[in-house]
């Protein structure tokens, strides 16, 4: 088969570990015979130095004709002091939005091999970990109404918070839809004690777990579960939430996997299409020094075999290939530890495309 890929470098280390992930999807194409075209885009920071803007028009119309889009990482502090509709991660909103990505799916699962990265205590973890936040991508406070207006003690920011029925609605529906295929139990976090927004929240979580009786489905406060992740990580399986609080749990449960550089994350919405990204940052302090993880970034692409080609064995070969490289003791250096061999970016994505 013959797959169109967008792919959006970005800034920072978006570009190394681009670069990097696409040799392993070459590897793949070599092996299971699929031919990948990847066509290189502007988006972010990098955008905004050649055309001005964080997404150019071109960028989000060559998305919008391609199977999926592979995306690295944007924003540095170069871009910091732009106003907010400028900046860089103003781009990555435009392209969920734009492209209709409601649901992020952020896997958070602890390789055996990487439990001396974990912070957790052993006892706490246990062997494995297996979570999967499952987050609300294109409502809720980043797409809400914001801005500025004079008040009482000067001048006032506002970011407004809110959902309606069907943006919840369908993303419940698709965590229970996960759940069904995983250990069938939903957590839905959310702040329903004191936002308004929560309150609506629950409500319709509560109707959609009526038709997925097979589901147990209970509820917990953000900040009880932002506690309850370092407490006890094992009682979650799927988690659904808002956007953001799933940004926040996100990060947190990545820690508990050894190192936000090994979380990869589908953005979906209502068909096959869909954005991989890793779900950590442009890293600007490591950018060109051959040090960054790029191992989010190639799950990414697994993920992408997986979700929007539905090419279940050859994502299992990229997966199967990164435990390989990590079950041989190689390590870049966020997730080394005593005894371990410490290998640059380039050299460990050659290992697992060596080993598919
Ligand atoms: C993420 C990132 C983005 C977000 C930023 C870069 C806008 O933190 O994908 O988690 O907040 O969604
Ligand atoms: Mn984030």
């Amino acid at each position: 088969m013959e797959y169109r890929i967008a792919v959006l470098p970005g800034d920072g280390i978006g570009p190394e570990v681009t670069e990097q992930t696409l040799l392993v999807l070459e590897r793949v194409g070599e092996k299971f015979n699929h031919s990948f075209q990847f066509q290189k885009l502007l988006a972010g920071g990098c955008a905004i130095d050649a055309t001005g803007t964080p997404l150019p028009e071109e960028t989000l119309e060559a998305c919008k004709n391609s199977d999926a889009v592979l995306l690295g990482a944007v924003g540095g502090p170069k871009w910091d002091n732009l106003p907010g509709d400028k900046r860089p991660e103003a781009g990555l909103l435009g392209l969920r939005g734009g492209l209709g990505l409601f649901a992020n799916l952020r896997p958070a699962i602890l390789n055996k091999e990487l439990r001396d990265a974990c912070t957790l205590r052993p006892d706490i973890i246990g062997e494995s970990m297996d979570i999967m936040v499952v987050r609300e991508l294109t409502g809720g406070i980043y797409f809400g109404e914001r801005g500025r207006r004079s008040g009482k003690m000067g001048e006032e920011a506002f970011d407004t918070e809110s959902y309606s029925v069907g943006e919840v609605e369908r993303i419940a529906r698709l965590a229970f839809e996960i759940a069904r295929k995983r250990s069938k139990k939903v957590t839905s976090v959310d702040k329903a004690n004191v936002l308004e927004s929560s309150r609506l929240w629950r409500e319709v979580v509560v109707r959609v777990a009526k038709d997925f009786p097979d589901v147990t489905l209970d509820h917990m406060y953000v900040d009880n579960a932002a506690m309850q992740l370092v407490r006890n990580p094992k009682q979650f399986d799927v988690i659904v939430t808002t956007n953001m609080f799933g940004d926040i749990l996100s990060d947190e449960a990545s820690m508990i996997t050894g190192s936000i550089g090994m979380l990869p994350s589908a953005s979906l919405g209502e068909g096959e299409f869909g954005m991989y990204e890793p779900i950590h940052g442009s890293a600007p302090d490591i950018a060109g020094k051959d040090m960054a993880n790029p191992l989010a970034t190639i799950l990414s692409a697994a993920m992408m075999l997986r979700y929007t080609m539905h090419l279940e064995k050859e994502a299992r070969a990229v997966e199967d290939a990164v435990n390989k490289v990590l079950e041989e003791g190689y390590r870049t250096g966020d997730i080394m530890s005593p005894g371990k061999k410490l290998v640059g970016t380039a050299e460990i994505a050659r290992l697992v495309a060596e080993r598919i």
